[in-house]
């Protein structure tokens, strides 16, 4: 499973962003069998933002931030997108494309922003179809966000789709022309087609119908065409089941070859179990797409279509002013501060006028909400008590989380410190984050370029 998610370097790290997206998609990206995709959304930023000093040295505290929580830059595609740029940008074009003109006027971030902000430039219009880039490009499945991203995560989805379809439509007839006739051979066989490796080069898969009995030579036939097979599942003698064919070393393939000669009942086991995707008619696409998609894959596709993974726990949290926390509104809490700037920040967080003896309602008050997310739970019902009680005030709350700021980020402060001090180490990971991840992008545009046949 592919895990992505990108901060933008709009300005330092945030109590939201931290417990919105950096913690969520770190340990996500320590689950086994994940791979994860984590990265600065630098272009995004010049929406906003048009000074490179300034980007710059976001893009520095925001990287710290992320080491600071525990990415592990051994095991995690670690990057800023701007250093992909050609990638991402020539993705955000064949998307823009695709993407009709309303479903971007009407995206939410949009309306707000352009209510909002004096400059309402292209870039924050086409702002979703460049994240959408950001995703597609490099497989992802899961999209570690905020619930203000949900919208994009759609719009991501609503985009690759299309280009599957428009893949998909294309690409059956050709193969239908090309491929049909090797096949005219074999009785009742159906053929599909699908994408499964990451490079585009098509696995075919061949629906052999129960009790077809293959001589050798329509094996071999089978076997040889292009000189690609990938893999045989086991059994395909007595039940429906799958063969692929693939651009596979040609040792590989005359083995297969060799194996299949003596093939009887016993046939070779190459696919793993998760392989398997039962019966289908090809023409039958809805069932083939429902099928599919309990693995992940979408048959004939060229992106992977990615999900949101939004804690429900954290959703949007709030600000000091009670609205969404967002750098752009200044209205932040950064856990990353020195302790005295931190209280005076803790400090500023809105209350009503609720004398110190009264009862408070602890739902209605941002101090109890931010602390609910940081505390322990006996902390957290201690802190309510006192609320509901009366002769417990605001100021007291607003201690009480600065203290449990400190416990919980403990360790991330003083590793976030330390990489501050040490922005050529921070440079070096992602440097290093890059190299790796760029053949990814590469492969996936030429994939799409092939679509358009560029
Ligand atoms: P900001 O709104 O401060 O500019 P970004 O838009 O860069 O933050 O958000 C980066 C990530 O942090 C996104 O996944 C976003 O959903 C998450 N995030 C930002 N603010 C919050 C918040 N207040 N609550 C929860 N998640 C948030
Ligand atoms: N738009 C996201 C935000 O402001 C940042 C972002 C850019 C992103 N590209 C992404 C998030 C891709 C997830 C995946 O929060």
């Amino acid at each position: 499973m592919r895990i992505l998610t990108g901060i933008q370097s709009s300005g330092r790290p945030h109590l939201g962003n931290i417990l919105g997206a950096i913690l969520p998609a770190v340990e996500l990206s320590k689950k086994t069998g994940n791979e994860s995709f984590l990265f600065i959304a630098d272009l995004h930023t010049l929406t906003s933002l048009k000074d490179g000093a300034t980007i710059r040295a976001n893009t520095l505290s925001i990287a710290a931030a992320w080491l600071a929580c525990g990415l592990d830059t051994q095991h995690t595609y670690f990057y800023r997108q701007s250093k992909l740029a050609p990638y991402h940008t020539e993705l955000l074009w064949y998307l823009s494309c695709v993407t009709p003109f309303p479903m971007l006027a009407n995206a939410h971030s949009f309306k707000d922003k352009s209510n909002k902000l004096a400059d309402v430039n292209a870039g924050l219009f086409t702002y979703p179809v460049l994240q959408a880039a950001d995703i597609l490009l490099y497989d992802a499945n899961l999209i570690p966000v905020g619930k203000d991203q949900r919208q994009h995560i759609e719009m991501t989805r609503d985009m690759a789709g299309v280009i599957n379809r428009l893949f998909y439509n294309n690409f059956k007839n050709d193969f239908n022309e090309i491929l049909g006739s090797v096949f005219k051979k074999i009785d009742n066989l159906n053929i599909i087609i699908n994408r499964i490796n990451s490079n585009f080069k098509f696995h075919f898969e061949l629906m052999i119908e129960e009790n077809k009995v293959f001589s050798n030579q329509i094996l071999n036939e089978i076997f040889h065409l292009n000189e690609k097979i990938i893999a045989v599942n086991n059994n395909f003698l007595s039940r429906p089941s799958n063969i692929r064919l693939d651009n596979l070393d040609i040792t590989i393939l005359n083995n297969i070859i060799k194996i299949s000669e003596s093939i009887d009942s016993n046939l070779i086991k190459f696919l793993p179990e998760s392989s398997y995707y039962g019966t289908f008619d090809h023409e039958d696409k809805v069932e083939f797409i429902s099928k599919y998609k309990i693995s992940n894959y979408s048959p004939f596709s060229v992106f992977v279509i990615p999900e949101a993974e939004i804690s429900e726990h954290v959703m949007t949290i709030p600000g000091i002013d009670g609205q969404k926390m967002s750098k752009s509104l200044n209205n932040y809490i950064d856990v990353f501060l020195p302790e005295k700037d931190l209280l005076k920040q803790i400090k500023k967080i809105v209350t009503d006028t609720t004398p110190l003896e009264d009862p408070k309602n602890p739902d209605e008050d941002i101090t109890f909400k931010l602390y609910q997310l940081v505390a322990s739970p006996e902390q957290i019902a201690t802190m309510k008590a006192n609320y509901l009680q009366g002769g417990y005030g605001y100021g007291h709350a607003k201690q009480a989380l600065y203290e449990a700021v400190l416990v919980y980020f403990k360790e991330a402060r003083e590793k976030f410190d330390y990489y501050m001090a040490n922005p050529n180490e921070i440079e070096a990971k992602l440097e290093e984050g890059e190299a790796r991840v760029k053949p990814i992008a590469e492969a996936t545009i030429q994939r799409v370029r092939e679509i358009f046949q560029f």
